[in-house]
């Protein structure tokens, strides 16, 4: 006898280790960061003072969280051999890949990237130090390989305003536009044992190196069923185009059997907690802005998602309207979600590291019956 469990597809409904660092409450819609209520976080944090709460456990203290600051800032410059190699990447490759890329190189370059050092500072001195310069990567990464001039980081700004002025070239930014991407980045910095996260974490568990970890985290995030969502969400407002025709081109394509990008999720079945915090920041800055268009498509198109499948919006779908009201590009909106989970992977890779076990699921074969070889003449 067998002492095997067969797991639903899709490993849907399963707990595979415990974790200290997200709690998902699905009954009460709730999303907890180390202990805090990501909602009180949104309106009393910031980003970088979170990412030091998922990479320490605590939030800091005045000194920890002045020291956490200005190594950031001083940080955020990349090698001049990564700003080579990103003279050679086609305009068409997809920003994931260039930051994968990026990620790669600056694993090569470390020093201190070799096997065997799993240590907690270790790993997190690598995850500070990639988190600074993750958001230069991505934008001057974008801006190299589409003949753009590069926008250096500059230490006179703070994370969120630092990263859109590289992104968009702009010197001044309204106070609502980094106050909703300040908060997007803090949504999307953890949420357990998702795609990408177990990805890091299976990577983690072989102990390869932590670069090896986060990249195959961020190749797991690209797709559409993860956090590749979002740009596929502003695509398809963009195809709709109008509020007026909303309805039918959703109805058309659930009669299709097409997904929906930005609904649904494999852990909230009656809504994403994260969602209403940007749509309300979203409209805010649509209305500021004067371009409510595609917050007002948007609105149509949830509504017809909740009367025909009685499915919700995820983070991703609220997100991509703000992102485009900022002004950026659509192929960047994965990227950001990546500079900003960084802090959430990073803080299970050490939480794998400290407490490893090889992760090795069984396969059931399903093949043909055991058969003997063929000579290549008698097939
Ligand atoms: C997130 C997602 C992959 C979760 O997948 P899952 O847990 O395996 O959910 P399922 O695919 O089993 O969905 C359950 C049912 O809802 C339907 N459904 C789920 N998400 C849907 C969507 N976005 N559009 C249309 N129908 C959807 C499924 O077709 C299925 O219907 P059925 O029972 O009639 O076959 C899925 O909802 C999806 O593909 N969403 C779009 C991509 C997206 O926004 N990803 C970001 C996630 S944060």
């Amino acid at each position: 006898m067998s002492n095997e469990i067969i797991a639903p597809k899709g490993l849907a409904g399963v707990i595979v280790d415990d974790s200290s660092i997200s709690k998902v409450d699905v009954e009460i819609n709730q999303l907890i960061y180390r202990g805090y209520d990501m909602k009180e976080l949104t309106e009393k944090s910031y980003f970088l003072e979170v990412a030091y709460l998922l990479l320490h456990g605590e939030l800091p203290k005045k000194k920890e969280l002045d020291e956490f600051l200005l190594f950031e800032r001083e940080h955020r410059e990349i090698p001049e051999e990564v700003y080579n190699i990103y003279k050679s990447v086609p305009k068409y490759a997809h920003p994931m890949d260039s930051l994968r890329l990026g990620v790669t190189f600056l694993g090569i370059l470390d020093k201190h990237n070799t096997l065997g050092d799993t240590s907690r500072e270790e790993t997190r001195a690598k995850a500070k130090n990639l988190l600074a310069k993750i958001p230069t990567l991505i934008a001057n990464g974008y801006r190299v390989s589409h003949g753009m001039p590069v926008v250096k980081p500059r230490k006179d700004l703070d994370f969120s305003r630092n990263f859109l002025h590289m992104i968009t070239g702009k010197d001044t930014l309204d106070d609502l536009v980094v106050k909703t991407f300040d908060v997007t980045m803090i949504l999307y910095a953890e949420h357990g044992f998702n795609a990408s996260t177990f990805a890091g974490r299976v990577t983690a568990s072989t102990l390869s190196d932590y670069y090896s970890a986060v990249a195959s985290a961020i190749g797991t995030l690209k797709g559409p069923l993860h956090g590749g969502a979002n740009e596929q969400v502003m695509y398809m407002l963009q195809e709709i185009g109008n509020k007026d025709t909303a309805a039918a081109y959703i109805k058309d394509k659930l009669a299709k059997k097409d997904k929906i990008m930005g609904f649904g999720h494999r852990l909230y079945r009656t809504g994403d907690s994260r969602t209403p915090i940007i749509k309300e920041l979203g409209w805010n800055l649509a209305k500021k802005l004067g371009n409510t268009r595609w917050n007002e498509i948007a609105d149509v198109v949830e509504e017809t998602m909740k009367t025909e499948k009685n499915i919700f919006p995820n983070l991703d779908f609220p997100t991509a309207t703000a992102y485009y009201l900022m002004g950026i590009p659509i192929e960047l909106y994965t990227p950001l979600f990546a500079a900003s989970r960084i802090t959430g992977w990073s803080a299970h890779i050490i939480e794998q590291f400290e407490n490893n076990r090889l992760i090795r699921p069984g396969s059931r074969y399903v093949g043909p019956a055991k058969r003997n070889y063929i000579a290549l003449e008698k097939r």
